[in-house]
């Protein structure tokens, strides 16, 4: 990585790249000194923010912002020197982890690594509210970032940069390129100019069209540069992304005018200021052209229901800026496609054309993938479906958590027999997690304080976590009393296949009953803090399954709960073709 490459167009937008980066001698004493200096641990989005700062993706920008940066950007996009810089980049903290009479403070990751060293020139306060309304133009918490940022630190720190380690990563290494090195391959190209595709996708028919289309248009090399840093929670993973772009770059792009590059940026989601954003980052990265289609970076809908932005707000923000960045942005109303003509036109040129398809990506995964159900070829490549359906199996293949709660003696555990016999029926495997045997092995040792179930609760559903993971069936079976400790485990093993089965027998029959004599020995007092009896039982709110055990027998119950997986296709019959 140096300055020294040039780039057949020199950007007068960053035209040097910020470095910063040390090796060799400067290295080895910065890795000594960082031995005896304080240290703070920075999360992912800010390693991702150090990771460009530190190899000039954010040219000139070369620190963590400062007070007066900060300010500048959040009220007219400009850093103190005036230059443009739509978003905020800044290093946020506890004010009570900041070491104390520090001056300088090494920066590690998550996972402890040294990553860089920061001289502690400023520390100063900043006000969620006020980024999020004047960065966002929104403090609706369904805005991704704003939910995000609730969790930062209250103080923003900043001073100069020297990074020791870069984050080393180990998947798609060959396709990782610092802007020095993806300038230097488009120079190779030897075209003058270069147009940019930004995606946060799998690329479909619509996204290679639009790519293909921009390159023709402005003759020239296309750099497909996909974001594989942090994109909008609910994305397709960046593996499964890369390997369908690599596959497509392969087969259906012109090798001698196509660069596939990896961007490890963390997207805010910020649509129009996000535009602009990404316009200077890719025209660090060598490109003088930047492909801006509908909703550009957009992160869905308000609270409301409404979008946060425009469909076009980012077009004309970025058009406002474009010649100070020195990128000449290329515009896309949105496109549909017109299946009589077999062609992807503009929404407003398919007016009497017959009829326009139109697959939404939540459509994708629920009505598509799920079901087993194949994409069509005017939608996508078959290579880009097959990738698809490898990582997102049809539902029927898929894990999931039938998880029983109530008290004890409401008849869980007879009801799960019949159910795992059920679900073997229907050519599915299961691990039954069951409380009394659980408490045998994985949480032996553990007695009913509210501490000690809580902590059983949460190994149960670590494990039934990532049994359906990889796509096991997973029935846990356990008093599970705490509603808070029950929700921890739905969000650990994910909303998505958790099926809370609340079996809601009333406590005078589950005593009637006292198969196992426990509620008399509660009532004379020989065991104490039993649930219902002397400790708490939080029934459900709205469990995605109650069963009624007083007016249904055990086999009606287990057959109300497969009715229900079938119906979430869980256990759906083989797809009809
Ligand atoms: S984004 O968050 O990176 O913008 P995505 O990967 O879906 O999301 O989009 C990449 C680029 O393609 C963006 O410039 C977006 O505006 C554009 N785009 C995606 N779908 C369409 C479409 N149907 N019509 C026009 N432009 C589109």
């Amino acid at each position: 990585m140096s300055e020294q490459v040039k780039s057949t167009v020199i950007p007068p937008y960053g035209g040097t790249l910020v470095n910063l980066v040390a090796t060799g001698a400067e290295r080895q004493a910065l890795l000594e000194k960082a031995r005896e200096l304080p240290y703070i641990q920075i999360n992912d989005r800010a390693l991702h923010d150090l990771e460009l700062l530190a190899i000039g993706g954010f040219s000139p920008l070369d620190r963590f912002m400062s007070q007066a940066d900060y300010q500048g950007v959040l009220d007219n996009m400009r850093l103190a020197d005036g230059t443009l810089f739509p978003l905020p980049i800044t290093l946020t903290t506890d004010a009570d982890t900041i070491p104390a009479g520090a001056e300088e403070i090494v920066l590690r990751d998550v996972h402890n690594n040294t990553i860089a060293i920061m001289k502690l020139e400023e520390v100063y306060e900043w006000d969620p509210a006020e980024y999020a309304q004047k960065a966002l133009g929104s403090t609706d918490p369904r805005h991704p970032l704003v939910s995000e940022m609730i969790r930062w630190g209250d103080r923003n720190l900043s001073g100069e940069l020297k990074v020791v380690n870069l984050p080393k990563y180990f998947d798609f290494v060959e396709l990782r390129r610092t802007p020095a090195e993806t300038r230097a391959l488009i120079e190779e190209l030897g075209h003058e100019k270069v147009v940019a595709f930004q995606t946060r996708n799998p690329m479909h028919r619509i996204h290679e069209e639009l790519a293909k289309r921009a390159a023709e248009d402005v003759g020239g090399t296309l750099l497909i540069h996909p974001v594989v840093g942090m994109t909008r929670p609910g994305d397709v993973d960046h593996y499964t992304r890369v390997r369908v772009y690599k596959t497509l770059v392969e087969k259906y792009f012109d090798p001698s005018s196509t660069v596939l590059s990896l961007l490890p940026l963390a997207m805010r989601m910020a649509g129009p200021r996000e535009a602009v954003w990404h316009a200077i980052i890719r025209r660090n990265y060598g490109a003088n052209h930047f492909i801006v289609g509908r909703d550009h970076a957009g992160p869905g809908n308000d609270g409301a229901g409404k979008p946060f932005y425009g469909p076009y707000d980012a077009q004309e923000m970025l058009a406002k800026y474009a010649d100070e960045i020195g990128v000449q942005p290329v515009y896309f109303k949105e496109l549909v496609y017109l299946e009589e003509e077999d062609l992807f036109v503009e929404k407003d040129k398919a007016d009497g054309r017959g009829k326009v398809a139109f697959i939404s990506g939540t459509a994708v995964r629920e009505e598509y993938l799920a079901h087993g159900k194949p994409l069509p070829g005017w939608f996508t490549r078959p290579e880009t479906a097959h990738i698809l359906t490898e990582t997102y199996p049809p539902r029927r293949k898929q894990g999931f958590v039938l998880w029983f709660t109530g008290l004890s003696g409401a008849g869980k555990s007879t009801i799960a027999q019949i159910v795992t016999s059920l679900l073997l029926e229907h050519g599915r495997q299961a691990t039954v997690l069951d409380g009394d045997v659980v408490r045998t092995h994985l949480s032996k040792g553990l007695g009913f304080s509210k501490e000690d179930r809580d902590t059983n609760i949460l190994r149960i559903g670590f494990v039934a976590g990532e049994i359906s993971r990889h796509n096991g069936t997973v029935i846990c079976a356990a008093i599970s009393p705490y509603r808070a400790t029950r929700n921890e485990a739905r969000k650990m093993i994910g909303e998505e296949r958790f099926v809370e089965v609340f079996v809601d027998t009333p406590l005078n029959v589950c005593e009637g009953r006292d198969v196992k004599g426990l509620y008399a020995k509660a009532r004379s007092g020989e065991i104490k803090g039993f649930t219902g009896i002397d400790d708490p039982y939080e029934a459900p709110r709205n469990p995605e399954i109650r069963l009624d055990t007083v007016n249904y027998t055990a086999e009606d119950c287990a057959h109300q709960i497969i009715e229900y997986l079938e119906q979430r296709g869980f256990l759906a019959p083989a797809p009809v073709e």
